[in-house]
């Protein structure tokens, strides 16, 4: 409890406590560390085919080049354990992660054939130039219609991530409550590969000491790449030290500890010098996931008042021949509506390309754009408004889990959005609306939800003598402002102000922390850091012989002869069994068409959301309009594109990678309903980052449908599909 002479902190527009270090380029990201004059530089070669083996690997002039310390094939590259101490639980449950230079395999296009390291960086990237490899090329499955041919179930040894998933599931009967419907639906929606594209690029500082690594890193996760390492190297955890205080955006990219964060690793210990890896953009496309090319195929039956009875929804996804990365496609289908009789069935699409992974609402965002596309073809078919079918949907409990839900605004998102959008201005006719300058006018919704992930987390809170107190976990930031509000939550649960509080992150040397991922860090770290707070307080008050709980604590801390210092665990999971935990939003978007064309621009998207309490508007607030940045690209903009003959992406720049500019940007409206969960976690938070980018695709496509007539099932949704 805060202590009376200091105003509680969370739910206030806090602004960013690492504002100032991030703009005067004082905050340091991974590749920006120095561990001393000696580094040297890792340029990586990458392979030009997609299948096959390696022939033959020349590398005399490489090493012959000026500045060159090394260069590591698979013919001189140590050999490493890559034992499995664990199962790492952001890793695909299926298969086996890619190993460094073991081999004469090429898997995919682009993988890692040769290292060079060199003096500088320029220097290791014409070695890398002068490395001479000779293919025996194999015929590579490069297009997702060719894999779609040999589609897999999930593998028998597939087990839930920490993410969830499960593959089919069926409640009902689908096929007679299909036959019976008076209102059907059944198309097949498409979404094409996209890549995170975050400022900040993949980068890897490694330095061993005798027998200790020390990586500084671009990662969601420091404990995961530890454990990455002690299994890649069979080596104690204990001996790694992983540090990535800053991060420039990652968006799931740094979930998963990749190959060139061993491959960094293994050249420091060849060389015996610290050596920096940074993946330039265009490896970055070949050398990280990315979000998988889906072909989702959604069938909706209806009764004649719009209720649901039957839903139909199947998944297929990209993945590589050596690991099966599955997501969250299909979930939200099982609880959003209420439906009687629902089926849902995933299958992969095994290629020649590096695995996929989570991208911004792994799963959810993919499978809700198919699902609420579909939705508003039913309202169409139906001749009913599209929220208005939503609303008659609306189910009382998650008929999935058979759980009541913890807190549910959806009925409350879509009442707020649409008062704020002017909803009922909406001609419902297609093509019947159109600005002053003559460009077609469009109006469209959708629905997001997103899982309250919950994982044990620990923190630290130490309470020193002069009246201020550290409190650490380690977590990470890429971005959404996690250092602002765990220090938001850490001073009201000590009732120190804020500028007495400090907290720190990124580091495997602070208490162990789960994932920076699945919108789950307030939840599970937050309420960790709560812990920790309150303990440590009650420690230092009976240390001080305080016994009046309203007593100041900064003056309490100015008694004691040490610092009190506690470390403690959360207990928020206890009611994960007993309930439905989800955030709920409504996303209204509007959308000008040029009838000549074909250009879409979207001049306004308006978001409602339920996401529990908010421990600061006002980051809460960026990441919703961030989230709504990233879902307009991928309604217009974003797409992989991936060579048929040799499943190369041919776009990968930033120059030919689209993502929206702020020329394309105009009116953001992000606001939350008020919404008390007393059962989701102590802190009552349900975490924002996944939702609000989630329901954004299709409420623009749903537009384009109704300013146009045009119904665009393949996105990105560009002009030549409208003409
Ligand atoms: Mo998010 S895709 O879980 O970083």
């Amino acid at each position: 409890m805060p202590g009376a002479a200091v105003r509680p902190v969370v739910g206030q527009p806090v602004s960013r406590v690492d504002g100032r270090l991030k703009v005067t380029g004082g905050a340091t990201y991974a590749a920006e560390f120095d561990p001393g004059p000696d580094m040297v530089y890792g340029v990586i070669v990458g392979s030009t085919i997609a299948n096959g083996r390696i022939a033959a690997i020349d590398t005399a002039a490489a090493e012959a080049a000026p500045g060159v310390v090394a260069v590591l094939t698979h013919q001189n590259a140590p050999r490493l354990p890559y034992q499995r101490h664990q199962q790492l639980p952001v890793d695909p449950a299926a298969g086996e992660r890619l190993h460094n230079l073991q081999d004469d395999r090429v898997r995919f296009q682009g993988q890692t054939v040769a290292l060079a390291v060199a003096r500088t960086f320029e220097q290791a990237t014409f070695a890398a130039s002068l490395v001479e490899v000779t293919y025996d090329e194999e015929p590579a499955v490069t297009t997702f219609a060719a894999a779609a041919r040999h589609a897999l179930p999930p593998d028998p040894a597939w087990e839930p991530t920490m993410f969830g998933f499960r593959e089919e599931m069926g409640r009902g009967n689908v096929d007679a409550a299909m036959r019976e419907a008076s209102v059907r639906t059944d198309a097949e929606y498409v979404i094409p590969r996209e890549n995170h594209n975050p400022i900040e690029i993949p980068a890897t500082i490694a330095s061993w000491q005798g027998d200790q690594l020390i990586l500084w890193d671009k990662s969601q996760w420091v404990d995961n790449v530890r454990d990455e390492m002690a299994s890649v190297f069979d080596i104690p955890a204990e001996n790694i030290r992983v540090i990535s205080r800053f991060v420039g955006g990652a968006f799931g990219s740094a979930l998963r500890a990749w190959p060139h964060v061993a491959l960094a690793a293994m050249a420091a210990r060849v060389v015996d010098l610290p050596v920096k890896l940074v993946l330039t953009r265009r490896q970055m496309f070949n050398l990280i996931g990315y979000r998988p090319h889906t072909v989702q195929r959604v069938a909706l039956g209806a009764d004649e008042n719009g209720r649901l009875m039957a839903i139909r929804h199947e998944g297929m996804a990209e993945t590589s021949t050596y690991e099966q990365y599955a997501e969250n496609l299909l979930n939200p289908t099982r609880y959003l509506y209420s439906c009687p009789n629902v089926a849902t069935r995933y299958r992969f699409a095994p290629m020649n390309v590096q695995t996929p992974t989570a991208m911004r609402a792994p799963g959810e965002v993919s499978g809700i754009y198919a699902l609420e596309c579909a939705m508003d073809e039913l309202a169409v078919a139906l001749d009913m408004d599209p929220i208005e079918l939503r609303m008659r949907n609306e189910p009382d409990r998650d008929e999935d889990r058979d759980l009541p839900f913890s807190s549910r605004s959806l009925r409350e998102c879509y009442r707020v959005a649409a008062e704020r959008f002017g909803w009922d201005r909406r001609d419902p006719r297609p093509a019947s609306m159109r600005d002053a300058q003559g460009n077609l006018v469009g109006y469209g919704c959708a629905t997001g939800t997103y899982p309250t992930l919950y994982s044990p987390a620990s923190a630290r809170a130490v309470l020193h003598p002069d009246g201020t107190a550290v409190v650490s976990s380690a977590s990470s930031d890429m971005g959404p402002g996690t250092y602002t509000s765990m220090t938001q939550v850490a001073a009201d649960a000590l009732g120190l102000s804020i500028d007495r509080v400090r907290f720190e992150l990124g580091d495997t040397s602070l208490p162990k922390a789960t994932v920076h991922g699945g919108s789950m860090t307030m939840a599970s770290i937050g309420t960790a850091v709560q812990e920790a707070c309150v303990q440590a307080k009650r420690q230092a008050f009976e240390r001080a012989g305080v016994t009046d709980p309203e007593a100041d604590l900064g003056g309490v801390m100015r008694t004691l002869s040490e610092p009190v210092e506690v470390t403690a665990q959360n207990t928020a999971g206890e009611q994960q069994a007993n309930y439905s935990m989800h955030s709920f939003g409504a996303v209204i978007a509007e959308v000008r068409v040029d009838p000549d064309l074909g250009l879409v621009r979207v001049p306004r998207i308006v978001g409602a959301y339920g996401i529990g309490r908010v421990v600061n508007p006002k980051t809460a607030h960026s990441q919703c309009i961030g989230g709504m940045v990233m879902g307009l690209g991928m309604a217009l903009l974003e797409q992989t594109v991936v060579d048929s003959r040799n499943a190369r992406p041919a776009n990968s720049s930033l120059a030919d990678y689209l993502v929206p500019v702020n020329a394309d940007i105009n009116e953001l409206d992000a606001t939350f309903v008020e919404e008390v969960d007393p059962h989701v976690n102590p802190l009552g938070v349900k975490g924002a980052g996944e939702l609000a980018t989630i329901g954004v695709a299709p409420a623009i496509v749903n537009a384009v449908y109704h300013a146009t007539g045009v119904r665009v099932r393949e996105l990105p949704v560009t002009p030549e599909k409208l003409l």
